[in-house]
């Protein structure tokens, strides 16, 4: 992290902190966007604050000032303090740079927790900022500011998205029993609290294998989450997360699915399949294909009907897709946050290729027995000493159910 100024106010991390708690309000609405509070302060008395609540509305400086006016303080912001959890931005997107609004009312001081990873800011509103001679001072309470935006951070540096795994098993680590039967593992306040995850994501990724057998339909049952949640996802700044299949042969047939019901769903296929194989010799069926490059290979996507597409992703294995060119594509469509909802197979490969950053066990006090269906293998280890290793985020206990929440 880049210090600009380690001088810290004992009230830098009082205000901060209320930044902060501001920047919370938006962690269901503003993917792709990180969430962004800010607090703007002069002589000990907050005359604003504000955060950001969806990509393509203001951001949090912007809201803030705006909050100033609204509070009658307007003529007080010059030579006041501002309050950021995220450096303001200096490029003009969707909405105007916010280190120029900053620099435009003639703030004296801005405490920033973090810089803003994108290569399009990184360091960038800073410059504006002391450009204009206006004190910045960078870091303060930044493990908490990086913490709250980590998918988004993760997202900016590497193209992929943040992906959590979500299993659900036994106490003998099973998903299923030998006959694939695998709903009720877990009790209803496990269930419930599944749903909280699939609110906070922008995408869910299942199977064929897994829409085949179970039939989900991977939508967000609002009734099921606590009242302060369900106002949220039922308000104007809550979008649906996408849903992805991963259909390697193009071989579900989704007609009769409860998926494709309600949301935007991508099923993805490989350009090795035969299906594509076969339809793409066919001059009305690749008329109405749109080709695209992603990572220099040729992919293609056909929109089925409204709100259904098929991807056609290139793959030089015949086997299955490329998981990396996956969450490659799957960030061209602004996915920061992936939750993957599949079986142990898909699951297994995910896990093996390294790719999981955050997984969600929940488990229960039941045996399914030894032919049951292990939740996934992990590749043998030669050295245990080198083992891939999670922390543990939190623990939560549902009466017989824990949840343990594993970070890499
Ligand atoms: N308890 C839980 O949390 C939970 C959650 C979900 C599902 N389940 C259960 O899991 C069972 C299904 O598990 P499963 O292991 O048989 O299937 P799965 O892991 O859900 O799906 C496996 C399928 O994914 C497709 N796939 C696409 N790309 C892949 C890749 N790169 N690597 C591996 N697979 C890829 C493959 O089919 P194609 O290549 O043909 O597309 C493969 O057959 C279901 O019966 C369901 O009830 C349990």
């Amino acid at each position: 992290m880049i210090a600009k100024n380690n001088l810290f106010l004992k009230e830098d991390i009082i205000y901060m902190k209320r930044a902060l708690k501001l920047a919370k309000k938006g962690l269901y609405t503003t993917s792709p966007n990180p969430c962004v509070g800010c607090v703007i302060v002069k002589d000990n008395v907050i005359l604003g604050e504000g955060y950001h609540k969806k990509a393509g509305l203001p951001h949090a400086e912007v809201n803030a000032l705006l909050n100033c006016k609204e509070n009658g303080n307007e003529d007080k912001i010059k030579g006041s303090t501002v309050y950021v959890t995220l450096e303001p931005c200096s490029h003009y997107g969707r909405t105007p740079p916010c280190a120029l609004a900053l620099v435009k009312h003639e703030v004296s001081r801005v405490v920033i927790a973090v810089l803003d990873p994108n290569p399009k800011v990184f360091g960038g509103g800073v410059k504006i900022l002391e450009d204009a001679n206006i004190e910045v001072c960078v870091g303060v309470l930044s493990d908490e500011a990086y913490a709250l935006n980590k998918e988004f951070f993760k997202s900016i540096k590497t193209n992929r998205p943040y992906v959590i795994a979500k299993s659900a098993m036994s106490l003998d680590g099973k998903i299923a029993n030998k006959d694939g039967l695998s709903k009720w593992i877990t009790n209803e306040k496990s269930r419930n609290y599944a749903q909280k995850t699939r609110a906070f994501v922008d995408c869910i990724l299942t199977s064929s294998k897994t829409v085949i057998d179970d039939n989900p339909r991977l939508n967000i049952r609002a009734n099921t989450l606590n009242a302060k949640l369900q106002s949220v996802v039922r308000g104007e700044y809550f979008t649906a997360p996408l849903k992805i299949i991963l259909d390697t042969n193009h071989s579900v047939c989704l007609d009769d699915k409860e998926i494709i019901k309600d949301g935007i769903l991508y099923r993805i296929a490989s350009t090795q399949s035969q299906y594509f194989k076969e339809q793409s010799k066919d001059s009305e069926f690749y008329a109405s294909l749109t080709s695209f490059t992603l990572e220099q290979k040729e992919c293609f996507l056909k929109k089925i009907k409204d709100n259904v597409y098929d991807v056609f992703l290139y793959t030089d294995k015949k086997e299955h897709l490329d998981l990396d060119l996956v969450l490659s594509y799957l960030n061209t469509l602004n996915v920061r946050r992936l939750l993957l909802e599949c079986g142990s197979t898909l699951l297994s490969s995910f896990i093996n290729e390294n790719l999981v950053d955050e997984h969600l066990v929940f488990m229960s006090s039941k045996f399914l027995g030894k032919d049951g269906i292990n939740a996934f293998f992990a590749n043998n280890v030669k050295d245990v000493n080198k083992c891939n290793e999670y922390s543990i985020k939190s623990v939560k206990i549902f009466d017989n159910d824990i949840v343990i929440d594993y970070m890499r």
